[in-house]
């Protein structure tokens, strides 16, 4: 199989990437594909992909049609549509985010269109489609409401996907993650990139800041669960999906405090006394936008899961990341 990974140098792109290589990891899933070629396609080159004959790495500006022509080609047979820009830098400059989430993602699908090929296509939506007054318990078929550019700009691509499978034109399926901790590296632009800062930098001997209050709650996954997700969304059967091509994937809800509750549980007060605790009303009104609690009897009945315990994640953060040790 030929895979296509937009945003293939990005947190999760390389994560995918990785995983599809090595079946054999620990978030393989059962079902994940065979691959041929893997090209990871970013406006960037990715840094720490393992050497493997059938890794191809294209850099190159997606908003441009001439470099999706020459990536999505008639033996391309499944796209990992990942590439992005994240919540907080759409909220800041709107033209970037309508041209690289929106106009590039109907770009990627005329292009698509174009084949006759029907390709398969798994497209990363998030929890950002929802907001405002909404149900205490969101359910599969809870209008999105979005209350940032960015769940404008997701909640369009799911539409386009659903109307693009629709009309036979691709094989789609719009997954909506979850917020995805504990990320490791460095802080991105994503205006919830502080769930994992306080987890991630105090247990490396770092300071963080927390710009929202102990009782500000998320919807979370964590990246070896939406990695997983990822590679079980593309192994569905089209007819699996009913007649809408999107999901909202299972998740944890967890408090700022449940999260702190926990790392003091597991490395000690003195790793918990890094984190600074800074209210910042910008980052609080855009994620206190966010939905904490959804019903997904869709997505389970499809096969996907949800991790068990933010003392899971926290752990399996140290194990995989921090080899096994953190700094007291
Ligand atoms: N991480 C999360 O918590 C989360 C939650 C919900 C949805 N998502 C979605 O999942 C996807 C992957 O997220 P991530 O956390 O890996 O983000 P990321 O920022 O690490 O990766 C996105 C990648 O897209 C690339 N990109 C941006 N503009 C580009 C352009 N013009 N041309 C080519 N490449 C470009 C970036 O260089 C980056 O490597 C995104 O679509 C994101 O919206 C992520």
């Amino acid at each position: 199989m030929h895979i296509v990974i937009t945003g293939g140098a990005g947190f999760l792109g390389r994560q995918l990437a990785k995983t599809l290589l090595d079946k054999t990891s620990l978030t393989a899933t059962g079902d994940a594909p065979e691959v041929q070629r893997l090209t990871l396609f970013d406006v960037v080159s990715p840094q720490n992909i393992p050497s493997d004959s059938r890794v191809e790495i294209v850099t190159g500006d997606i908003r441009e049609p001439q470099v999706l022509a020459s990536l999505v080609t008639p033996d391309v047979d499944l796209i990992f549509h990942l590439a992005a820009v994240v919540s907080g830098e759409a909220e800041a400059n709107f033209e970037l985010g309508m041209q690289v989430n929106l106009a590039a993602t109907q770009n990627l699908l005329e292009q698509c269109r174009q084949l006759n090929t029907r390709p398969r296509l798994v497209f990363t939506s998030s929890v950002a489609v929802f907001g405002g007054d909404m149900p205490a318990v969101l359910q599969d078929d809870t209008a999105p409401t979005p209350q940032s550019s960015y769940g404008t700009q997701k909640a369009i691509g799911e539409l386009l996907i659903n109307d693009y499978s629709r009309r036979g034109f691709i094989d789609g399926r719009a997954v909506r993650l979850p917020t995805i901790v504990v990320r490791p590296g460095r802080p991105n632009k994503a205006t919830s990139t502080f769930a994992s800062s306080i987890i991630r930098e105090p247990l490396q001997g770092q300071p963080a800041v927390c710009p929202v209050s102990p009782e500000m709650a998320l919807w979370i996954m964590s990246p070896r669960q939406a990695v997983k997700s990822l590679i079980h969304a593309a192994a569905l059967p089209a007819e699996a999906w009913g007649s809408s091509r999107v999901a909202s994937l299972p998740g944890l809800t967890v408090s700022v405090r449940e999260m702190v509750d926990q790392l003091r549980v597991i490395a000690g007060q003195t790793v918990v006394d890094r984190i600074a605790w800074q209210p910042d009303p910008f980052i609080e009104r855009i994620v206190g936008s966010w939905p904490i609690r959804f019903a997904t009897p869709k997505a389970e009945a499809l096969g996907f899961e949800a991790d068990k315990s933010i003392d899971e994640i926290i752990r399996a953060f140290i194990e995989e990341e921090l080899g096994g040790s953190f700094v007291t």
